[in-house]
């Protein structure tokens, strides 16, 4: 299909009816993007990308995947749907093997066909066939993480959706974690990440939107957005000081 991957469309959603916590947002995710969605904490950033993977209720608005309208579709049936979500804890079972987390994973395929995605995934990222038979609570964070994604991998999604993905992590593995998903975009995966590491996120993504107080305030191109005025004032306090003050 030609179009975006992913076409959301003023979306208003909350947890209590009458409460919108997501107030009209609207972005959208072309084919091979890794688009960014910024903003200052409490901004909505997570109940925006939950109430695209269906895990927060919708009360207006539209969520098309790749052109098919996935509004009301709950959670459980989005990664048949095309969209694979790695929330930002809880994102592995920590008692099951390396092994046995990425088999749960690949549990909507054909036996033969998870064999072989495992497997895949197994040469992606060496670091989990190495501690395959190990509990994934006792991976390090970075390896953690690694897994959390294998397992959004595994079924070959149209879209990834990250929430936060280096929250946690020492800077080297922030940085690993960045290099990987610049990495699964060059392999032909369309990502969309939520991040409060703006300048990581901003470095690898291709476009990027600020959320604020549930809806976008602000758009651009990734590598413009770092050094942007508007973004540096929603931003205030959040990051070192933009290279911003020197022609002023
Ligand atoms: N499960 C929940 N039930 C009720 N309200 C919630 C729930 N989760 C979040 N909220 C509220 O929604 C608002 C936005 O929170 P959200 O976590 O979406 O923001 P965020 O931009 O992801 O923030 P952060 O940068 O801290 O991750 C906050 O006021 C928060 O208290
Ligand atoms: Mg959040």
């Amino acid at each position: 299909m030609s179009g975006p991957v992913l076409q959301v469309d003023g979306l208003v959603a909350g947890y209590e009816p009458g409460v919108p916590i997501v107030r009209g947002a609207s972005i959208r995710v072309e084919r091979g993007e890794i688009v960014v969605v910024l903003g200052p904490n409490g901004a909505g950033k997570s109940s925006f990308i939950k109430a695209i993977a269906g895990l927060v209720p919708v009360s207006a608005g539209k969520v098309l995947l790749d052109g098919t309208d996935i509004t009301a579709v709950p959670a459980h049936r989005m990664v048949r749907m095309g969209l694979a979500f790695v929330p930002q804890t809880e994102n592995i079972f920590p008692l099951m093997s390396v092994d046995d987390n990425l088999k749960t994973a690949g549990g909507i395929l054909k036996a033969k066909e998870a064999v072989e995605r495992i497997a895949r995934m197994y040469d992606t990222f060496p670091d989990l066939r190495t501690f395959r038979r190990t509990a994934a609570g006792n991976l390090s964070g970075g390896q953690r993480q690694m897994l959390a994604v294998a397992r959004a991998l595994i079924v070959e999604p149209k879209l990834l959706v990250l929430d936060e993905p280096s929250a946690g992590l020492s800077p080297k593995l922030v940085a690993m974690v960045f290099s990987m998903l610049a990495d699964i975009r060059k392999a032909g995966v369309t990502i969309l990440l939520v991040e409060q590491n703006a300048k990581a996120a901003l470095a690898i993504g291709d476009r990027a939107y600020v959320l604020v107080e549930g809806r976008e305030a602000h758009e651009g191109v990734a590598s413009e957005l770092w050094n942007d005025p508007v973004v540096a004032e929603l931003y205030l306090g959040q990051r070192a000081q933009p290279s911003r003050g020197g022609e002023a």
